[in-house]
């Protein structure tokens, strides 16, 4: 018996060393291990042996059984990874891949990234309202009597209730204020919404962004030189700022903003871009009304406010022609905008 199993050992060993396909190497499994392979009836044959035989016979068997399933594993192993680096054999790996695309920011996501930084360095912080305003925090609180006509309903939406889509971020004054005693500095971007026409250059919905800051003695200076500093880091040194009087309520006086820089690749050509003011003292009034105190006392306090849209500068500055390009989230359009 100890010899038959050497010889099995070693015709098993060689015929694995042979097979050329995971097939024939199944079949040299099946002809030696499997239940009626060949070494498996040895071990059937065990029982019959005399008493003393049996510790070196089953040991051998054992060692026997354990070196061709090791073997068969091996050579297993082999033959797959030839058969993976054959198929592999014809794949250039060289070639390039297909990319997945890369987003890029919107040009009012850009814009507003800059204009939020370079407002920080002077001081002001983010604060934010909701986009569905009461007409009070509109209109009412911001000196906008019943009758003007920014609140005909053919200008604002209003919801049944009575409330209205913000068509300004100077609710965000109100807000303010209202939750906050002076002193106050702080920006607010956000969307506004008008019944306008869509045309090439009016959207239903657009951005702004607001400007508030109260403290004793602000006057009409810090708000010149504010805005200068503003448009000078947007859109380099040689910006020119024009401010026209103007009207707007809640402000006075009050003041419309003109740019003109080589950057806008407008020439000679003014663009007319917000509005702003020293705030109006019948805001602080009723900001005390409201909070029941005398936090924004006209007489100690003043503040300059301003308020100025983003979808028109960011066209401007990525060369859009058509406003309807920014919200009609075409990816061609979106791939360019880097
Ligand atoms: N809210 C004004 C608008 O939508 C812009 C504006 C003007 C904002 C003057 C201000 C301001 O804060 O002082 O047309």
């Amino acid at each position: 018996m100890d010899q038959q199993l050497e010889q099995y050992r070693a015709e098993a060993l060689t015929a694995i060393a042979a097979a050329a396909d995971e097939a024939s190497l199944e079949a040299v499994r099946v002809k030696y291990l499997g239940r009626a392979g060949s070494i498996s009836l040895l071990s059937e044959g065990m029982k019959s042996l005399p008493k003393e035989d049996k510790p070196r016979i089953g040991k051998l068997l054992n060692e026997v059984r354990t070196v061709v399933s090791s073997a068969l594993d091996a050579r297993k192993t082999g033959l797959e990874t030839e058969r993976d680096s054959k198929a592999l054999s014809g794949l250039d790996i060289s070639l390039p891949g297909t990319p997945a695309a890369i987003g890029s920011l919107h040009p009012i996501t850009q814009l507003l990234d800059r204009a939020i930084q370079i407002f920080r360095q002077m001081g002001f912080v983010l604060a934010d309202g909701p986009d569905i305003e009461t007409e009070w925090h509109c209109f009412d609180a911001l000196n906008t009597p019943e009758d003007h006509p920014a609140r005909n309903e053919q200008d604002t939406f209003y919801l049944p209730d009575g409330r209205l889509l913000r068509t300004q971020t100077s609710t965000v004054q109100v807000r303010t204020m209202e939750n906050n005693p002076p002193p106050v500095r702080i920006i607010a971007p956000g969307g506004v919404y008008r019944r306008d026409e869509v045309d090439a250059t009016h959207l239903a919905q657009f951005n702004q962004i607001e400007g508030l800051y109260v403290d004793e003695g602000v006057s009409l200076g810090d708000l010149k030189g504010t805005i200068e500093f503003f448009f000078r880091e947007l859109l380099g040194r040689d910006v020119q700022v024009r401010m026209r009087p103007h009207f707007f309520p809640f402000t006075e006086p009050s003041f419309e903003i003109d740019i003109k820089a080589a950057a806008l690749g407008r020439g000679d050509k003014w663009l007319e871009l917000a509005g702003c003011g020293m705030v109006d003292p019948a805001v602080f009034q009723e900001m005390n009304r409201k909070r029941g105190d005398n936090a924004y006392d006209p007489e100690k306090y003043t503040g300059f406010a301003f308020g100025f849209g983003l979808d028109r500068l960011a066209m401007i500055l990525s060369g859009v022609p058509d406003v309807r390009l920014l919200v009609e989230n075409d990816v061609r359009f979106l791939a360019q905008t880097k």
